[in-house]
């Protein structure tokens, strides 16, 4: 059996297989000898963690007490448990290192949107 924990649109991540039936909801166990496929998309897209999830919010992850930091196992975008990438710190330093170098080399215009008001 195949289960996708996801949307036909969205982004699958890495294969599992089930080696014995586990429940991932009230209302629905895993069969044994399944694959399991989780999704970034839905993960991230969590109304319940993540409200109005198609929006910009990057201060949604400021508040320490906030619903983002407080379930940081909806954030698997370098998977979760023993499989984690052990990348992570690497490439969490590089993109912060592109984006330095970025704002340093880099000229930026901040061009005014009826919406620009509205991010804090
Ligand atoms: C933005 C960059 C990266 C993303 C989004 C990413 C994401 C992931 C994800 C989703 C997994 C699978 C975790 C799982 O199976 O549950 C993984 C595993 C892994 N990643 Fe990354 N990764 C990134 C960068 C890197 C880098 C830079 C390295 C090495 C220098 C690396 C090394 C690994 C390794 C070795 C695993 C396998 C870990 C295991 O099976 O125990 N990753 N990564």
């Amino acid at each position: 059996m195949l289960v996708f924990l996801t949307a036909l649109t969205s982004n699958p991540q890495v294969p599992y297989k089930t080696t014995k039936a586990f429940p991932i909801s009230q209302d629905y166990t895993v069969p044994a000898n399944s694959m399991v496929i989780p999704s970034f998309y839905n993960s991230l897209h969590d109304p319940s963690i993540y409200p109005e999830p198609e929006e910009l919010y990057p201060e949604r992850w400021l508040d320490p007490e906030g619903s983002a930091n407080q379930n940081p196992k909806n954030y698997i975008l370098f998977g979760s448990g023993p499989h984690r990438c052990i990348g992570i710190e690497y490439a969490m330093m590089n993109i912060a290192l592109v984006l330095a170098t970025a704002s340093t080399m880099m000229n930026f215009e901040h061009e005014i949107t009826p919406l620009s008001g509205e991010v804090e």
